[in-house]
């Protein structure tokens, strides 16, 4: 195959970053895979809003259809967001044989599992590395590199907006609203950015790597989840003078079977290795039986990091089509074994 085609759904902080990744590393990438990969269409809202990268104007276009129904596209990667529509235009692209890449962790928590197995039913790959912890490749060392081990506890801080906000309430005393509309301004936050300060964004991603570390499926409602909404200056001077600092923090973990997760601030001695990850940089602590202790650190959200493991993912997926390997093997039967026991 010397050239794949690609639909990208959505042209904004991500996809922006995908085409420019695309466009600058074409010779890398080609390299690797040993195909060509070219941009046929990209799905926008506004077909008027100025572009800030590169593009061709037939590309653009605000009917899905062009993308989802589009013979000559092989792979769609969606960094459009939202749930439900997008659930939607996902399916439909499934049956019409495309594979997917996406950065939607609000849509992988939500109807990941039914995604995952109407893909490997139709022989297509769904990748969502970006959409845990942006440029981290945490879902891939979880599903590859620990591929062998039994992982016990995954901790860490996977929400790079609140992060930046508590960094800068910290560090520059820094009232929370301005904070927040900065890291709106810098691309991290979400289209509706409560869903950061209040931890949902977070829980999300928290039960995305619980699914995939304990192989079971874990919902939002099994996730204590607290945000950041009522951390006041006032706390965060006060945990300073006693030598703490105060981090939005995820925990998943297993015992005897039973699975717990949570989302909440938490004081953290100043010299921890958490503590120390600033602004909408994000770090995963994974202890796995066998390999004991890790720890994963980089920039957790903002358009070329995640824009990195988007095309990653887009690389695995062109590898896989040349092998004939398509079809997520490695995720899948265990989502199936869990649900057939809850069946029984
Ligand atoms: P964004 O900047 O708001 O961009 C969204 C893009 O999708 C825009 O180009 C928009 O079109 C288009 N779009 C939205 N709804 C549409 C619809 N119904 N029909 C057609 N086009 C539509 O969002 P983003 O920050 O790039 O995030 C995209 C996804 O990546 C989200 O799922 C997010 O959670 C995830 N993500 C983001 C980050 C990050 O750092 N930003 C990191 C990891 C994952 P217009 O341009 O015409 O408005
Ligand atoms: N809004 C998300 C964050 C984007 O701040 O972490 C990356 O998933």
């Amino acid at each position: 195959m010397d050239q794949v085609n690609v639909g990208l759904c959505g042209l904004g902080t991500v996809g922006t970053g995908v085409v420019k990744l695309l466009q600058s590393h074409a010779e890398e990438i080609k390299y690797k895979v040993g195909s060509e990969i070219q941009i046929k269409k990209i799905l926008v809202h506004d077909m008027d809003k100025k572009r800030d990268v590169a593009i061709q104007s037939e590309w653009l276009t605000d009917n899905a259809e062009d993308l989802v129904s589009n013979p000559d596209i092989d792979i769609i990667i969606e960094v459009m967001g939202g749930i439900e529509d997008t659930n939607l235009l996902l399916e439909q692209a499934i049956r019409n044989k495309k594979h997917i890449v996406t950065a939607n962790k609000d849509l992988m928590a939500v109807h990941g599992q039914k995604l995952l197995r109407l893909a490997k039913e139709n022989n297509c790959d769904i990748l969502y590395d970006a959409s845990v912890a942006g440029g981290i490749p945490i879902i891939r060392s979880l599903t590859e590199g620990l591929a062998s081990d039994k992982i016990q506890k995954i901790m860490g801080i996977v929400n790079g907006t609140t992060n930046y906000i508590l960094t800068k309430m910290t560090d520059d005393e820094l009232a929370f609203e301005p904070v927040l509309q900065e890291a709106q301004e810098l691309g991290f936050a979400e289209a509706d950015p409560t869903s950061d300060v209040d931890g949902l964004d977070a829980a999300r991603k928290m039960t995305l790597l619980a699914n995939l570390a304990f192989k079971m499926e874990i919902g939002l409602e099994d996730v204590e989840i607290t945000g950041i909404r009522t951390i006041s200056q006032e706390d965060i001077t006060f945990a300073t003078s006693l030598g703490y600092t105060i981090k939005l923090i995820g925990i998943a973990s297993i015992h005897n079977g039973k699975v717990e997760v949570s989302v909440e601030p938490t004081l953290l001695p100043k010299d921890h290795p958490l503590a120390l990850v600033k602004n909408e940089f994000n770090a995963v602590y994974v202890y796995g039986e066998a390999v004991g202790e890790t720890m994963f650190y980089g920039p957790g959200a903002g358009s070329m990091p995640t824009a990195t493991a988007v095309v990653s993912d887009l690389m695995d997926v062109v590898k896989n089509i040349r092998l004939g390997i398509t079809g997520n093997e490695y995720i899948v039967p265990q989502y199936d074994k869990q649900l057939k026991e809850n069946h029984e």
